[in-house]
């Protein structure tokens, strides 16, 4: 969703910033535009569409100015037009301002501010942000700043700049991301860090309240008070390359071929002496023995990697898991208390749903664990204890690697809560551990089918309705497997237990739907056989996905993908992989816009 980028040294602006807005494109948006102060003017220039409109329309000016802000806009209040595009400038021109985020209170602060005279061009809730400040204006940004956010409800992270100021950019945050970016002589703010890593890798995480005002040489953090906070500096650990293609056609793809490094970076590092150690969870080890209930809450995907969680503590465990999607556990009146352990999933660590779901289940006064991708977001800052998937940054929008490496987080964790409850024997704990440890070696052998799946996927590219039936963590699998082919090809497709298909779906299976069958429970092998025999009966064509000694499956299956032999409790991360291949290449062969899907936006920071 929308992405934000400031900029102020000695470069020139409008190439600084609408570099940035592109490594932003990822996070999804429909408009952008930029704002560069020169010698007390602002020029501001925006565009509808892709970040090379705006770039042509740019073509077309001379603005020369070493300070900027600049936003891509994924449209929420008003249609993505050039005028509700950010920034927006206030009626004098004095001030520019770009917002991520929502302004619930606009529609009072809008007739409350037009009462006073000021005029308002878009449909946004951000424009009222600009007109307050031109309002508290004295002659002192920083208090007007202040002021103008005291009156907001919602969330923002806010980047502005004023034409009495020109070698100065001011942020403030509140709910939504906003790092600052430290260089020589130059400094930035942005959404993320995928937009400064070509220029700094030293960075700044600002809190929600913090305000900052930025120049080439300074940056002053400061609260709600005016008083300067001290910060200190965080190295970004990954490489300007991992935010490239690298030679590959799409994020996506390349992303896909990374995960057995981000699975290794996300397990080796939590193995000590042959035992699952995270560093900083010694607490809950402690703690764990009281707690008598485990809730899983995340969105899309994350919730997905949660559902396998659910699986394999339970079993480990014996210990009753619930897994909430974060939209929903919000608005309903869960139980929970001192007593359960809450662990929240997110890639971005910036997902508004999950976000608000974890402040409920803190506010009840659960324990909250996040398995978090992004260090510094903020469901790492608010969680009680946190443990990172390495997956580095991810900038397809359907995720591939971020998810896998939640998978082995959850199976870790499977394993490290069973073994502080003294639930698993020696002997099995060594033999899941080495299962563990062989995760990124399976992922590759999964991804050999790489080379073949190109062609493999033209037979299956006309089918327009795909059922995935599966049981237990195969079902699981189900869901993210359908989700990846929806998102990226536009197939419809749903995910079903199987046992449950004959309860009404099954109405809907003829020879025009492809069944898609991953069976890699052996002690549930038996029952997906006569669930596949159902759904033959009805003309369906079936790929099953199974364990490569099963031969049996050829008895029953139209046609089989074959994965490496894996434990069956942690069999997720090769069972995902082909089918994330799959659904890559009908989206392909269909020829959508894979990293960037229709309709979707990576970081969903709205609810
Ligand atoms: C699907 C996908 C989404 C995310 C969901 C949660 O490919 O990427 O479903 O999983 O929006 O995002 P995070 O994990 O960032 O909280």
């Amino acid at each position: 969703m929308c992405g934000i980028v400031g900029y102020t040294g000695k470069d020139d602006a409008v190439s600084v910033l609408t570099s940035g807005l592109k490594r932003l494109e990822y996070r999804g948006y429909d408009s952008s535009g930029i704002a560069v102060n020169n010698e007390n003017k602002i020029t501001m220039v925006k565009a509808s569409g892709e970040i090379n409109n705006l770039v042509e329309k740019l073509g077309e000016k001379t603005i020369v100015g070493c300070a900027g802000i600049g936003h891509t806009r994924w449209a929420t209040h008003g249609a993505p037009t050039d005028i509700n595009a950010h920034p927006h400038l206030s009626n004098s021109g004095r001030f520019a301002i770009v917002h991520n985020g929502i302004i619930e209170n606009y529609i009072e602060l809008k007739e409350e501010l037009a009462g006073k005279g000021f005029n308002f061009e878009s449909e946004t809730d951000t424009e009222v942000v600009v007109h307050l400040l031109e309002y508290y204006y004295e002659g002192d940004v920083r208090k007007a700043l202040m002021k103008t956010v005291s009156r907001l409800e919602g969330s923002y992270a806010l980047g502005v700049v004023c034409s009495e100021f020109p070698k100065s950019v001011f942020a403030a945050k509140l709910g939504s991301p906003l790092i600052i970016g430290v260089g020589v002589g130059e400094n930035f703010f942005a959404s993320d860090v995928t937009a400064l890593i070509s220029k700094t890798k030293n960075i700044i995480y600002i809190e929600d309240g913090e305000f900052a005002e930025i120049t080439p040489d300074e940056i002053d953090v400061f609260d709600c008070t005016g008083k300067s906070v001290k910060k200190s500096v965080s190295r970004v650990v990954w490489d300007i390359e991992a935010a490239e293609k690298g030679g590959y056609e799409h994020f996506m793809l390349k992303e896909i071929m990374e995960q057995p490094k981000a699975l290794k970076s996300t397990i080796e590092p939590n193995i000590k002496d042959n035992k699952i150690h995270f560093e900083g969870l010694e607490p809950l080890g402690e703690k764990i023995k009281d707690i008598n209930k485990i809730i899983i809450t995340a969105c899309g995907s994350a919730y997905h990697a949660g559902y396998v969680g659910k699986f394999v503590i339970e079993e480990l465990c014996r210990i009753s898991v619930e897994v909430d999607l974060a939209s929903e556990l919000r608005y309903r009146n869960p139980i929970i208390d001192e007593k359960t352990l809450v662990v929240v999933i997110s890639q971005s660590g910036e997902t508004a749903d999950t976000i608000a779901a974890m402040k409920e289940c803190k506010e009840r006064g659960a324990t909250v664990l996040s398995v978090v991708n992004v260090v510094g977001s903020t469901i790492a800052k608010l969680s009680d204890y946190v443990i990172y998937t390495w997956a580095g940054p991810e900038i397809a929008v359907a995720t591939s690697k971020g998810y896998t490496t939640q998978l082995a987080v959850m199976n870790m964790l499977a394993l490290w809560l069973g073994d502080h409850l003294n639930k698993i024997e020696e002997t099995e704990y060594n033999e899941l551990i080495e299962a563990i440890r062989s995760i990124p070696e399976r992922a590759q052998r999964s991804l050999d089918l790489n080379a073949q799946m190109a062609d493999f996927v033209k037979n299956y590219s006309h089918y327009d309705s795909v059922f995935y039936i599966g049981r237990n963590i195969d079902y699981a699998i189900c869901m993210e497997g359908s989700l990846k082919l929806k998102e990226i090809s536009y197939v419809h497709s749903e995910a079903y237990a199987a046992g449950e298909l004959k309860h009404g779906t099954i109405a809907l299976v003829d020879e025009n739907s492809l069944v898609v069958a991953p069976c890699c429970q052996e002690s549930l092998f038996d029952k997906m056989m006569s669930n596949i025999k159902e759904v033959k009966a009805r003309g369906a064509n079936v790929l099953a996905v199974a364990l490569e000694n099963n031969h049996k499956i050829y008895e029953e299956a139209d046609n089989v993908i074959s994965i490496p032999e894996t434990h069956p409790m942690f069999v997720s991360v090769a069972e995902i992989i082909p089918l994330q291949l799959f659904s890559y290449y009908i989206a392909k062969e269909k020829g959508c816009n894979i990293d960037k899907p229709k309709n979707l936006a990576k970081s969903v920071t709205v609810e």
